[in-house]
């Protein structure tokens, strides 16, 4: 996966790549890399933003600075870039992240991040450089660059071989191993701590009974969840 996000923080990106399961799918043969928009805007003194047509707080991406880092990264047209390659801008109004939208960007080839900063995009942006919009919630970041590293993360680790464990994202929350219900409660040693000691049957060495209390405990958290109220829908 050749993985490009478009930022003003490049540096923020340092971090995140020493991370275990993104090096090791970097030393796989993936790449992650970021660009400045500020190295190719054309205007003066870097700047890369400005104020909204209509008033209002904040300040907004401009379309010619990220047409620029678009065209000087890819050498297209960015208008035809969408039918090349998944464009993605981060943005709260955008398709909301779950387990089967990050199934479908783990399987491409190349993805491109773009991240907003202020207000957000000069709405032309979404409109003609990119495949799609994605949110990470319904609250509102600072920026794109945690959204990115959310996406970026959440793709990675699906990736073969980064997570060291072939079946570690086989049969974890939201995966249809669970039917999309979030994953059972785990335990480890001591069996007692305090007297709160761990459910009987995980001790039972009866594998096909801890197969059925784990899916049991997942539908559960399902259930609870959706009494909690929907965080992604909408609704
Ligand atoms: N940029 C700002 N807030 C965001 C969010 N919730 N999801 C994705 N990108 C964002």
């Amino acid at each position: 996966m050749q993985l490009d996000v478009f930022t003003l923080f490049p540096q923020w990106f340092d971090w995140f790549r020493s991370q275990r399961h993104v090096a090791n799918a970097l030393a796989l043969g993936h790449d992650l890399s970021c660009v400045n928009y500020r190295d190719t805007t054309p205007l003066s003194g870097g700047q890369v933003d400005d104020t909204p047509f209509g008033g209002g707080a904040g300040m907004v991406l401009r379309v010619d600075v990220v047409e620029a880092a678009l065209r000087a990264r890819y050498g297209v047209d960015p208008a035809e870039l969408p039918s090349q390659r998944r464009v993605i801008a981060l943005t709260p109004g955008g398709r909301m992240l779950d387990d089967a939208l990050v199934d479908e960007l783990a399987a491409e080839r190349a993805l491109t991040l773009l991240c907003g900063r202020y207000e957000g995009f000069d709405e032309r942006i979404v409109e003609h450089f990119t495949s799609d919009a994605i949110s990470i919630g319904r609250y509102v970041l600072a920026g794109g660059e945690l959204a990115a590293m959310v996406v970026a993360d959440t793709v990675l680790r699906k990736l073969p071989g980064a997570l060291g464990h072939e079946d570690s994202a086989q049969e974890e929350s939201f995966t249809a191993a669970l039917d999309g219900a979030p994953e059972y409660p785990h335990y480890t040693r001591p069996a007692d701590h305090r007297g709160w000691s761990v459910p009987e049957v995980l001790l039972s060495g009866h594998h096909e009974r801890v197969r059925q209390w784990r899916l049991e405990q997942s539908r559960l958290r399902g259930e609870q969840q959706s009494l909690d109220g929907p965080a992604g829908d909408g609704a």
